[in-house]
């Protein structure tokens, strides 16, 4: 048995000494997730465990006997913020006995941990994200030793599989393909903070979807910080002698390519999505096995970051905004309905009125489906936050606001090409605006609500686009009359 696997069985043992010791006591357990899809998904992972060892969830703080913070430090200074949060468990930690646990990204900065130690001594638990599957073991220590726990460590990381898991959709799987990141762009904390590239083994991942489609699944999401640089980093280390494949793992799904391919033959499965791909990796077989598999969502997200090629190179992307540009082409011309979405960063250290222009410029273009914009948020430790030409924050909320008013009016124009046509909607459930409606998503990702019955729930259908908002639609099923 592998290292990592014992490590995971021994946490099994802990769950299991916790749930010996806290059976019959009701106790519940609240938690709080910030931050991207992987974060949920681990946050997953975290709800799994804690659930197998007896705790139920509540929403109610109040109630919690266990209070859960898994952290982000990607964007914005969400520091404030969570340490606000943890200021008003004080006086709940007293009066129920609240144990608090702090986990994920931010954990593994330096200067959070100083100002919890410094300030939040009351604070039990603290767990990194190279950590997260001894959380059990954590919580066994906090009840029955009564001990301050810290484990966090500093490395590239392993991968821990078959932990247990909580999933928060019945109608969509998320599924981390693979953890880290070697890009080292100049804004972003990630690849100090969850350490190098890593892929799970292709018949792990295989496994965990067909199991997602026996449980009635219909749409998968791959997830990694680059998921077009799966299994990369082990074929380097495979070809260069520093790593054997010795069961043949990687013998016949090597590549992100043969894994879509994999996953598009797994039965039960309707939709396949994947976030996010890096634009320098898009080789031709991924747009081969884009176009090639019919479950394989035919929108892609591909992050653009910025429009100038010189702010890219400045933000060590690896490709100019031609290159970009190009592979968009490239891409639709092999898959003519193909649709895009993208990330943009405003406001990045030494960006020009022309450079933003660039941007602009890009974004008309291609025509995104959806933009997600950020403004700059400089990042302790990063290359990005020791430049010197920073950007005022004026001239960034400026541009931002610039960029989302064409933004806008894009998805505005782009929305009137879906009257009037039918869409095929996986049904999520009811609305959350009015519960006598269902919603669900197209293709594209667009939110569709609809009149009809809660048994369509989880299915694949018809939906006419009758009109059309900025964020949602509204439709009406089209009812198949069948002649006799
Ligand atoms: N400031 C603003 N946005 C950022 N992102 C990553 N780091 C930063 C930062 N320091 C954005 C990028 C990335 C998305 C997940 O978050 O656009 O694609
Ligand atoms: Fe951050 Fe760049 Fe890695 Fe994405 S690819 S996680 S933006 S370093």
């Amino acid at each position: 048995m592998s290292e990592e696997a014992e490590a995971v069985n021994l946490q099994k043992e802990y769950i299991e000494k916790v749930k010996n010791i806290i059976k019959n006591k009701e106790l519940k357990y609240t938690i709080l997730t910030l931050g991207c899809q992987l974060n949920e998904n681990d946050s997953e992972k975290i709800c799994g465990m804690v659930e197998q060892m007896g705790y139920t969830k509540t929403e109610k703080i109040e109630e919690a006997n266990l209070a859960i913070f898994n952290t982000c430090c990607v964007r914005e200074n969400a520091e404030e913020r969570l340490f606000g949060k943890i200021g008003e468990l004080k006086n709940l930690k007293e009066k129920n006995n609240l144990i608090i646990a702090i986990g994920g990204c931010m954990m593994q900065e330096e200067h959070i941990i100083e100002r919890l130690k410094k300030s939040f001594k009351y604070v039990d638990i603290i767990f990194g994200t190279h950590t997260l599957h001894k959380l059990p073991e954590d919580i066994f220590r906090v009840i029955e030793k009564r001990e301050k726990v810290k484990d966090i460590v500093d490395i590239d990381g392993y991968v821990y599989e078959n932990l247990p898991i909580k999933r928060t959709s019945k109608v969509t799987g998320s599924v981390t393909i693979m953890y880290g990141c070697n890009n080292f762009c100049t804004y972003c904390i990630v690849p100090f903070v969850r350490g190098r590239e890593r892929s799970r083994k292709p018949k792990d991942i295989i496994e965990e979807v067909k199991k997602l489609a026996s449980s009635g699944y219909k749409e998968v999401i791959l997830l990694g910080q680059n998921v077009n640089s799966y299994l990369c980093s082990e074929m380097n280390k495979i070809k260069q002698g520093k790593m054997q494949d010795v069961n043949g793992d990687f013998a016949k799904i090597y590549s992100f390519a043969k894994l879509l391919i994999e996953i598009n033959k797994i039965e039960g499965i309707e939709r396949i999505r994947f976030v996010s791909p890096h634009p320098k990796d898009f080789t031709d077989d991924v747009i081969e096995a884009i176009k090639n598999s019919d479950k394989v969502c035919k929108y892609i997200h591909l992050p653009l970051q910025s429009g100038s090629t010189k702010m890219l190179k400045k933000m060590n992307r690896n490709y100019t905004k031609e290159q970009y540009l190009e592979l968009i082409e490239k891409i639709k011309s092999k898959i003519p309905e193909i649709k895009f979405s993208t990330d943009i960063i405003v406001g990045f250290a030494g960006e020009t009125e022309e450079d933003f222009e660039n941007t602009l410029d890009v974004v008309r273009k291609v025509e995104f489906e959806q933009v997600f914009m950020f403004i700059y948020s400089r990042r302790v430790g990063t290359v990005g936050d020791k430049m010197p030409d920073q950007i005022p924050e004026d001239i960034k909320h400026k541009r931002f606001d610039r960029l989302k008013t064409l933004v806008e009016e894009i998805i505005a124009k782009n929305n009137k090409n879906y009257l009037g046509t039918t869409q095929k909607i996986l049904v999520e459930g009811p609305s959350k605006g009015n519960a006598k409606l269902l919603t669900g998503r197209t293709e594209t990702n667009k939110v569709v609500v609809f009149e009809g019955d809660e048994s369509l729930i989880n299915s694949i259908i018809d939906v006419k686009i009758i009109e059309d908002h900025m964020w949602y639609f509204n439709g009406e099923m089209i009812v198949t009359i069948h002649s006799i």
